[in-house]
């Protein structure tokens, strides 16, 4: 009684110091209706009769990275949607891209009583000490879309096909480019801590790089990737060197940064009309407005993921070339369709495995399709992804 008294002591002095870093989650809409749920569960382990008897347990806890990026805010509206209608308890917190908060979010997770953890890492290893804490209460740890690496602590993953988005980038780009030899190609990652950085990169890099042995393409930016354009699979840690030369962090501003210091380090023949690889749509905008105030850049191809709404009317604007649509209805519905399965006590489905470098994790995983200014309507206007009305331009 006592330990359970301290711990929702904890859990209420957590929450406000989580919500003060990180703008609040759900639990108050969620828990209203889910009572019953909540009263189920509690009959079948310690943790959850603890929380369920204090009147206010969380069943399915859930760490999104940053509400700075559209994405995860579609990720989280469906997890509430998802896991209300199913009758679940949850809660959603952000760790605005810091370890620190996402590590004080799990044990305010933890404290409520969760017997599920959803969690997509702000960084990769640094995630491990919370996952393994969380696992060590019993509880099953679920990666969401990015991997968790260099524990035993992670049950399953749920992602989509990371290097096929770096696949549909690259080909991109080669089935865009302009005609002839020698063009000058812009390569920008995603943040180092990511797993997801180095299987996007893996891909665009097997594709593109026999274009650029060729001569086709011309690596503009990169000497740490021009020093290895000669191979075609490159280790983690070639990777993780250029990488470490070319990465936006995921950040807007570091990535115009990068690309305004680009422009101003190379000569007319690093200009004219170029092609770029860009990580993701928040990145490409910022790249694409520095490459396009350029006078001396003519045109520019550049790839994109996520289907932001700003990035498809980019898209429909002639601003951006491409986006990956990673439907993140079906990653979210995917994840708490194996919620489910795991607080009835059974083994949810999956379909492969990823090694996070201790273990072989049982996966589940989705495909991606490449959105251009053709395909803006068929995939996300017609699909009900997007409503038409908040794109002007659209034909
Ligand atoms: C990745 C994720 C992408 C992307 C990026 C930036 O891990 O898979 O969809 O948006 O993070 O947050």
């Amino acid at each position: 009684m006592k330990k359970k008294l301290l711990s929702v002591l904890l859990a209420v002095s957590m929450m406000a110091t989580a919500l003060v870093g990180c703008g609040g989650g759900s639990t108050e809409e969620t828990s209203g209706d889910t009572t019953e749920a909540t009263g189920d569960a509690a009959e079948d382990t310690d943790a959850a009769g603890d929380s369920a008897s204090s009147g206010d347990g969380v069943q399915v806890g859930i760490v999104l990275p940053t509400k700075d990026e559209p994405r995860w805010l579609q990720d989280q509206a469906q997890f509430e949607k998802l896991l209300g209608d199913a009758g679940f308890t949850s809660q959603v917190l952000f760790s605005q891209g810091s370890s620190a908060t996402e590590k004080t979010n799990v044990e305010t997770l933890i404290s409520q009583g969760i017997e599920v953890l959803i969690i997509c890492a702000q960084d990769a290893s640094a995630a491990a000490a919370s996952v393994e804490a969380a696992k060590a209460e019993g509880i099953t740890v679920i990666s969401y879309d990015r991997l968790i690496t260099g524990t035993d602590a992670v049950d399953y993953y749920v992602t989509f096909d990371s290097v096929a988005v770096g696949q549909a980038q690259g080909q991109y780009i080669i089935d865009n480019a302009p005609e002839g030899t020698g063009i000058p190609l812009y390569l920008y990652a995603g943040a180092a801590t990511d797993n997801n950085a180095f299987l996007f990169f893996e891909g665009a890099w097997k594709t593109l790089q026999p274009k650029i042995a060729d001569g086709t393409f011309v690596i503009a930016n990169s000497s740490e990737a021009v020093a290895v354009q000669d191979k075609n699979e490159l280790t983690r840690d070639e990777m993780a060197t250029i990488i470490g030369q070319i990465t936006t962090d995921w950040d807007f501003n570091v990535a115009k940064s990068k690309a305004e210091a680009h422009l101003t380090a190379v000569g007319a023949e690093s200009k004219g009309d170029i092609v770029i690889l860009a990580p993701n749509d928040g990145t490409a905008r910022s790249i694409a407005d520095v490459f396009s105030t350029d006078t001396d850049v003519t045109s520019y191809v550049i790839t994109g993921q996520d289907s932001e709404i700003a990035s498809v009317q980019y898209i429909i604007d002639g601003k951006q070339s491409m986006t990956v649509f990673k439907n993140t209805n079906t990653l979210a519905s995917d994840t708490v369709t194996m919620a489910q399965k795991i607080l009835a006590g059974e083994t949810p489905e999956t379909d492969t495995t990823y090694n996070n470098g201790n273990i072989d994790i049982p996966s589940k995983q989705t495909n991606v399709d490449v959105v251009t200014k053709d395909t803006v309507k068929s995939l996300l206007i017609d699909s009900g992804y997007y409503d038409a009305s908040e794109f002007t331009g659209l034909e």
